[in-house]
């Protein structure tokens, strides 16, 4: 564990942006963390958890410390009749969890396959996609209080998850860091592919056993259809929530705009798609700078090569501000600004 000063995170986002940090630190065990702090230097500094920088935005240098979890491990911890309970640290990559889950057969997560980032953020968010959130099978989770240094389980309940919110994005934000995170994982496998394309996908693979494995193969061949790697281009993913509007707001829309996209919530609500807004006001593949809109998915903002965090914030505001002007519907920024 050393401290550095003036630290490059260009390469600890996946944006790409240029930021450096006025301290970085990253730290393998729960010892080391609260050695740092408890260091009286950092009393009344700003801290920033990184895990894999995949759903932030740098809009400036951070003038805190960084600490980079670093936590590994993966343990079978429990097994009742029907279920496994599998324990991961904070610092594993996310898509290598499911990979070890699918290996042997242990069954939840396969619809969550491909996303970025690491499993201790997995329920910052709520991570969610093709039909399936992290909510769904997660048991429970260890996070360190970072002024009180003690180690607090919240369960299901507690997380208070919802449509890419928790408790730690909410009421408890910059409270605690996610030390480990267990999930409840199926013996007799229990398949999810009511999200249209994974059907498809599958018809499409010629799959001739419905699997863990081939579900998890399908959601990969779709994201890997639709969505910039960031290794290629800088993004962050989404970079808004897709809304929720009344019905009513829905009918009325869908008069103006017949062929508007939107889902029905169990709340009776509609959540609209977010990327139809964005594109229909004409910003797809738009560029301005460096910053763009991404040409197959309008929902995700690209750094083309040396964009600013600050012009990929301005562009997501004009943004706002014209689907505000031609739909009168707010979108909320998903991507965390820094
Ligand atoms: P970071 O970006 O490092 O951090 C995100 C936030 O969590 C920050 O506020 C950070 O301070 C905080 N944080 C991180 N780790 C901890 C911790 N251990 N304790 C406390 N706070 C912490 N998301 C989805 O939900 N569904 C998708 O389908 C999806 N697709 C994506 C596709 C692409 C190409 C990309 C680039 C992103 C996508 N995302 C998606 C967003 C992203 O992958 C997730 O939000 C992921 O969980 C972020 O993990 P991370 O480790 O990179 O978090
Ligand atoms: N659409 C357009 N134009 C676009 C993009 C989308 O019209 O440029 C419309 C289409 O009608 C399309 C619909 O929007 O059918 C939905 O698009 P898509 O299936 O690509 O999903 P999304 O709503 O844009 C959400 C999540 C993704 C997740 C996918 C799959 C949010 C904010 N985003 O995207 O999550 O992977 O569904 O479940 O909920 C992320 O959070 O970073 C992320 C990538």
């Amino acid at each position: 564990m050393t401290i550095t000063e003036n630290y490059s995170l260009k390469k600890l986002n996946t944006f790409g942006i240029e930021a450096s940090a006025r301290y970085y630190s990253d730290f393998s065990n729960v010892e080391e963390v609260c050695q740092i702090l408890s260091e009286a230097k950092f009393a009344n500094t700003n801290k920033l958890i990184l895990g894999g920088g995949s759903n932030l935005l740098f809009t400036k240098d951070f003038d805190g410390i960084v600490l980079k979890n670093n936590l590994k491990g993966v343990e079978l911890v429990k097994e009742d009749a029907e279920h496994y309970f599998v324990k991961s640290a904070g610092g594993e990559v996310w898509h290598e969890l499911v990979m070890f889950c699918i290996a042997n057969n242990y069954s939840g997560l396969e619809n969550l396959s491909l996303i970025p980032g690491n499993v201790g953020a997995s329920p910052m968010q709520n991570i969610g996609a093709y039909g399936a959130e992290i909510k769904d099978n997660f048991y429970e989770l260890e996070a360190l209080h970072i002024n009180d240094k003690a180690i607090h389980t919240f369960n299901n309940a507690e997380c208070k998850f919802g449509y890419r919110e928790s408790v730690f994005k909410g009421e408890l934000k910059h409270q605690y860091i996610i030390t480990s995170v267990t999930f409840k994982l199926h013996k007799k496998p229990v398949f999810n592919t009511s999200y249209g394309a994974i059907e498809k996908e599958l018809e499409a693979m010629g799959a001739k056993e419905l699997s863990i494995k081939a579900i998890s193969e399908a959601v990969c061949n779709i994201r890997r259809s639709k969505l910039p790697n960031p290794a290629e281009i800088g993004n962050a993913g989404s970079f808004f929530k897709n809304p929720e509007v009344s019905r009513f707001k829905f009918e009325e829309l869908k008069k103006e705009f017949p062929t508007i996209v939107g889902y029905d919530l169990e709340n009776g609500n509609v959540k609209l798609a977010a990327g139809w807004l964005i594109e229909q006001c004409g910003w797809k593949g738009k560029t301005v700078g460096d910053a763009g809109v991404h040409k197959l998915q309008a929902l995700v903002l690209v750094n083309y090569g040396n964009a600013k965090g600050s012009e990929i914030f301005e562009l997501s505001q004009k943004i706002i501000d014209s689907i505000k002007d031609r739909f009168g519907v707010e979108l909320v920024r998903e991507v965390n600004i820094i």
